[in-house]
């Protein structure tokens, strides 16, 4: 219930309930946030919001925005790198301007010694992500791609992605997909996403365990472990805002992390994902409209 009544929950409260999972409006705003993670041991990527994009100019600007951000980062010296969803580069308007968008992004990364990594959205743009993502490694190292451990497709397409010795975030996925392309069960995400893990840590390449379930946690742990995995190989990786107590556990162990650090003039339709996403959050936004007389 409280999931569909979001909408209609005045903006300034999903801002003020939603802040600490968004790092603010502008650039300054977020590398500010970046400079506080970095100080407290922690990297970050940082994702300027903005995934709905109608035009080809929009793209471009998209870029453009892309653009001036790694290279306000690099004149910060801060330690993060960028991550960007294809749809805002022009995915689903033109596929060939979308790949001049990245190629251009890429180039910008590398002029950065930077690493420029592209979210995976839902299933519909995995075939052309995965396409320009083996296009643009092939010219660069400096282009990360993300896999979804919740699609039955994704051991399939790791073997593809492999021979690059990848730089690869594994996540459990966002989006909601039927169950014939992702598995529906908890434990069986879980069980593919462990094998991900596993199939990476043989191989050259640097994994970036993107979780905050404990079990996902743990288990990776001991597959570090067992394979005697170097920090130059892997990263653990978490959302701002999220489970900031895991954060500080797993840093404080000696791991690398990486924050992702969302930020944009689109905060409003990224909080309300993550607001549906987590029912307990909502329920604060409900508290906020609705004073229960605590
Ligand atoms: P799970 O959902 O079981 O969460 C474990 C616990 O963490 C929960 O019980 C809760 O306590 C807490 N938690 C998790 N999410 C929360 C939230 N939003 N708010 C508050 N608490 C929360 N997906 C995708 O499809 N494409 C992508 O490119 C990315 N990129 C990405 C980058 C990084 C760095 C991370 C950490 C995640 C992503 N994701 C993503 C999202 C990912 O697919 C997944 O939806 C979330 O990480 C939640 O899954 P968990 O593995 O954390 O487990």
């Amino acid at each position: 219930m409280v999931v569909q009544l979001l909408p209609y929950v005045p903006r300034t409260v999903v801002r003020r309930v939603s802040a600490r999972y968004i790092a603010g409006a502008t650039v300054h705003e977020a590398l500010e946030v970046v400079a506080q993670l970095n100080a407290a041991g922690a990297r970050c990527t940082v994702d300027m919001l903005g995934e709905f994009v109608t035009t080809l100019d929009e793209a471009r600007q998209a870029t453009d925005d892309y653009v001036r951000l790694l290279a306000a980062i690099h004149a910060r010296g801060l330690e993060t790198q960028a991550s960007v969803k294809l749809t805002q580069l022009g995915l689903k308007l033109d596929r060939g301007a979308c790949l001049d968008n990245l190629r251009r992004l890429v180039r910008t990364a590398a002029e950065h010694d930077n690493l420029l990594t592209i979210d995976m959205e839902d299933s519909s743009c995995t075939d052309a992500t995965l396409d320009l993502f083996e296009r643009v490694r092939g010219e660069s190292p400096h282009v990360g791609a993300v896999l979804q451990a919740c699609l039955r497709r994704t051991q399939a397409d790791l073997e593809r992605i492999l021979p690059l010795a990848p730089n690869v975030r594994v996540c459990k996925g966002i989006y909601l997909e039927p169950a014939t392309v992702a598995f529906q069960d908890r434990d069986e995400v879980r069980r593919s996403y462990l094998a991900l893990i596993a199939a990476m840590l043989e191989q050259p390449s640097f994994v970036g365990i993107a979780t905050h379930d404990d079990a996902l946690v743990g288990g990776c742990l001991d597959l570090l472990k067992r394979h005697r995995i170097s920090p130059e190989h892997y990263e653990f990786q978490m959302l701002l805002g999220v489970r900031e107590e895991l954060r500080r556990r797993i840093l404080s162990a000696g791991h690398p992390l990486r924050v992702y650090v969302p930020f944009g003039q689109h905060w409003y339709a990224y909080s309300l994902r993550r607001l549906k996403e987590n029912p307990t959050i909502a329920g604060h936004v409900l508290r906020n409209l609705v004073p229960l007389g605590r």
